[in-house]
């Protein structure tokens, strides 16, 4: 059986039992605790939590799943697919065990002839929760099952939650025994490979407060009702109704699987008789091509791109792995193009959407695939030849794991791009491991490197001739911790690199002085601005620099008159910038010390940029901060500012200072003499060479606005200082101010109100939803009266105006079930979407039985509408380009019909 028939099959059933057919919610839900949805209750949480009230007391949906917490195990085990699919009825305080269990067993174990799965009922073990007396009596009693074959299991089998605060409740689940080639004898609890878990039924009655494993959590208390919310495997059923050994050999995974293996000269399943844990390592690689395939095909589909956090970071994994899977198969080419339209093609028939999707789908897929490959290009090979080099100069002992030098691993990280998560993965596939510290520090080393080098290309490193040759002539006395004013004359001017004796009005240039007070950039301080002045002569300070040790260089713009090579100059800062700069600065030491305060020693600064009223700082540390841990910081930090605090520099050798313990943060060259900055004595002591405030008073308000991760193991801080830092303030008191006056409520219970109105807002979304799916079956209703008789086949088209594709498929799917099937029928109905035209045709059985298929007829229709589309013999969708064709693709459908009647 087709896993879209099995699916059709449960929704229909459950529908037949007066439960609504709910739609799959995306995969990606609205709920902080979860990644993606991960069952088929997620979207019906708030029902079970009595937080809101359904329109329905009984529901049943096909619910899009993605679990990833056992990414390394797919392909190894029978069980562990990424994406699948939970077939799901629920009740809200209607029916409860005793329904649940006999609605179960009537469809698992029903005829197929009858519209059931028709297993065999003496094959099936149910468990039960360690003291559901009731559950055990109604498996025995009402249903019949021997008492030998129901088992009793604890929490970590029979009682479900979230993982997460929520609902639960112990739960029953129904095992299928595959026989003894699968594996031990002895239920459920002896053998999971032979005996296969296909369907839980939880029996939703607590509330848990809090979760810290599978078997050990605090339940608050009961819920408002007494619920049911189950989940069957769509492909665990499949698997077992298509009699293959695992969810990567049924109809919709298999496919990719078999042209993965074709593309490479593969065979699959040599090696592997029924035991999954045997496979050869080729079945492994094929099994994760197919699996990820597909959900990211699912992933896209529902808005996901890849990047290198969170949702993305899963994508981008699960692309990569597939892409790497198929080159150890050796398979070179790019491989997406030819397995994604393959999974596509498996996954429309029951996610039409897909189908329409695909441009935007595969365009993000294949893009991924190109820029990993250029990466992977480079570094597989210099990781293969490092390994080979490893362990060919290892002893004949080899009594402990030979280790890839944690410089090579960054080399190819470096240099290559290559991401260390799968150099670690590669390696570890070579018998190989990787110091991850000594590679972390490396990183590091880089980082710091990177700032010097991007601070010598800002100082117009490119030509240092020139700055060389005004070295000879003087150099720069550099006043700015003592002066904002000085009085210089000009040592040289240079305009494009060269040379010049003067610079007139509207040029831009350098101007090198004997003397300045401008602080040129340099240890995260940016320059600082002004003018410099002579008689007749303003010109404005745009950056300042060092381009070669003792001479400081000052872009500028020449305002009014010209400057001619030994003027003497009025050199001067602005006062209101430098006092924020120095703010600014100082409030960067105040907030690394509150750091380490907080954090602890090892949360040490990797860099830092500041300039007035604002900054941010790096710092070693593995994980975001809480909320609870930043606003401690803020406030060590505004207290060691409150303290008013001296700040102190002053000049050493260098051992001395270590000796002192100051914090030397880039690993510049200093001299003999260091300057040292100090605030408040010991409490921050460090290196540096910028511009301070006097005492730590001055710095003002220091607010932290963001905490971030810039890379593996270092967060970001960023602050505003001073007056900036309540002007913030000021903004945010604005803005929540605002929101108070257009929501109605304090602003102590915004959030509250807020979230109320976004809840409300959703169901109302939901009720509109579902209204209008009401409307296009009540509309489709009449329609069959429209009818026609075309040379003995009954024929229905119907242009639906601007119904979606959905809706569209929705209303045939009715109109071919209302039409029957004592003669022939064919239903053609268009739409037109946003302006994009969509046809679906469906035959029924009999039209079938004479050669009348929806494939072709879909291709008549489309192609009128200036499109393509294709199917099966029973149902169809294409679509097109002209909204204003959609009446003649329906006449090419009539016409074809009688065509093929007569
Ligand atoms: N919510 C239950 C599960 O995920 C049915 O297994």
């Amino acid at each position: 059986m087709e896993t879209a028939e099995i699916r059709r099959r449960w929704l229909a059933f459950f529908e037949k039992n007066g439960h609504t057919v709910v739609p799959s919610a995306p995969l990606i839900h609205d709920d902080p605790n979860l990644l993606f949805v991960n069952a088929g209750m997620v979207p019906f949480k708030p029902y079970f939590l009595g937080q809101q009230s359904p329109q329905w007391d009984r529901a049943t949906s096909v619910q899009k799943c993605v679990r990833t917490q056992d990414i390394e195990e797919v392909g190894k085990t029978s069980r562990h697919g990424t994406f699948f699919q939970m077939n799901g009825n629920f009740s809200f305080g209607d029916y409860f065990k005793e329904g649940a269990i006999t609605l179960a067993w009537e469809l698992v174990t029903s005829s197929q002839a009858d519209g059931g799965y028709g297993l065999d009922a003496d094959l099936i073990w149910p468990t039960v929760y360690e003291d559901d007396d009731e559950a055990f009596g109604i498996w025995r009693d009402t249903i019949g099952v021997p008492a030998e074959r129901i088992t009793r299991r604890g929490k970590l089998d029979n009682y479900w939650h979230m993982g997460v605060p929520g609902p639960g409740g112990p739960c029953s689940e129904i095992y299928l025994d595959r026989g003894p080639e699968y594996g031990r004898e002895g239920g459920p609890a002896v053998d999971e490979d032979r005996y296969l878990e296909f369907w839980n039924l939880v029996f939703m009655q607590e509330e848990l407060s809090a979760v810290r494993a599978k078997d050990d959590f605090d339940i608050a208390g009961p819920l408002p009702k007494r619920n049911i919310d189950t989940g069957m495997g769509l492909e665990r059923m499949a698997t077992l109704l298509q009699g293959v050994d695992n969810l990567y050999e049924i109809d919709e995974v298999y496919p990719v699987l078999e042209r993965a293996a074709e593309l490479t000269g593969t065979r699959y399943g040599v090696s592997s008789g029924h035991m999954v844990s045997e496979s050869h390592p080729d079945d492994v690689r094929l099994r994760v091509v197919a699996d990820h395939v597909r959900s990211s095909l699912m992933l896209i589909g529902d808005g996901v791109t890849p990047g290198n956090e969170g949702r993305g970071y899963v994508l981008r994994r699960m692309l990569r792995r597939a892409v790497r899977s198929m080159r150890l198969l050796g398979y070179e080419d790019p491989c997406l193009p030819e397995l994604l339209p393959v999974s596509v093609e498996r996954m429309t028939q029951s996610y039409p959407e897909l189908g329409t999707g695909f441009d935007r789908i595969s365009q993000i897929a294949y893009a991924e695939e190109e820029a990993f490959r250029r990466t992977l290009a480079a570094g597989t090979t210099i990781l293969d030849v490092k390994a080979k080099a490893v362990r060919d100069g290892q002893g004949p002992d080899g009594s402990s794991r030979p280790e890839l030098p944690a410089a090579d691993v960054f080399q190819l990280h470096d240099t290559y791009g290559f991401p260390v998560d799968l150099t670690m993965e590669m390696a570890e596939e070579q018998g190989l491991v990787v110091d991850r510290t000594a590679f972390d520090r490396l990183m590091q080393e880089q980082r710091d490197r990177a700032k010097a080098d991007a601070r010598s290309k800002k100082s117009g490193h490119a030509n240092t001739e020139v700055w060389r040759d005004l070295r000879a002539i003087g150099s720069t006395d550099f006043r700015a911790y003592e002066e904002l004013t000085s009085e210089a004359s000009v040592l040289g001017l240079v305009v494009d690199g060269t040379r010049v004796a003067e610079v007139e009005q509207g040029q831009r240039g350098q101007v090198v002085l004997d003397r300045t007070p401008f602080y040129a950039e340099s240890g995260g301080q940016i320059a600082d601005e002004g003018v410099i002045t002579a008689d007749g002569v303003v010109l404005k300070v745009l950056d300042v620099q060092r381009p070669v040790k003792g001479l400081i260089a000052h872009t500028v713009e020449v305002v009014s008159g010209s400057l001619r090579e030994g003027a003497g100059v009025l050199a001067q800062v602005d006062p209101e910038w430098r006092l924020s700069a120095c703010q600014a600065h100082s409030g960067t030491h105040v907030v690394h010390a509150a750091l380490r305060e907080v954090l602890g020693p090892t949360a040490l600064q990797s860099g830092s940029y500041n300039k007035p009223g604002y900054l941010r700082l790096d710092f070693a540390w593995g994980q975001a901060l809480s909320p609870a841990t930043r606003s401690e910081i803020e406030e060590v930090a505004n207290l060691a500012v409150r303290k008013d605090l001296p700040v102190s520099a002053t000049y050493m050798p260098l051992p001395q200072a270590r000796d002192l313990g100051a914090l030397a943060l880039f690993g510049e060259t200093y001299g003999d003499d260091v300057r040292v900055v100090e605030i408040g004595g010991p409490w921050s002591r460090e290196l540096c060479g910028g511009t301070h405030v006097q005492h730590s008073s001055q710095v003002g308000a220091l607010t932290l606005t963001g905490e971030s991760s810039v890379g593996s193991g270092v967060r970001r801080v960023e602050a505003f200082v001073g007056i900036d830092a309540l002007r913030f303030l000021a903004r945010e008191r604005a803005i929540v101010a605002e929101l108070s006056t257009l929501v109605g409520a304090r602003p102590d219970e915004l959030a509250e109100r807020v979230g109320l109105m976004v809840a409300r807002l959703k169901d109302a979304e939901r009720e509109l939803d579902r209204a209008r799916k009401e409307q296009v079956t009540a509309a489709a209703g009449n329609l069959t009266e429209r009818a026609k008789d075309v040379n003995g086949i009954t024929f229905l088209g119907h242009d639906a105006g601007d119904a979606d594709a959905g809706d569209v498929r929705t209303m045939v799917l009715d109109l071919r079930g209302r039409l029957g099937n004592e003669r022939p029928a064919v239903v053609a109905i268009t739409g037109a979407a946003k302006g994009r035209p969509v046809v679906v045709v469906a035959t029924n059985e009999a039209a079938r039985g004479v050669g009348i298929r929806a494939g072709e007829l879909v291709r008549v229709a489309a192609s009128a509408l200036g499109g393509g589309g294709g199917g099966k013999d029973d149902i169809a969708q294409g679509g097109g380009q002209d909204p204003s064709k959609v009446g003649e693709a329906l006449s090419a459908v009539e016409w074809r019909v009688g065509e093929l009647a007569g």
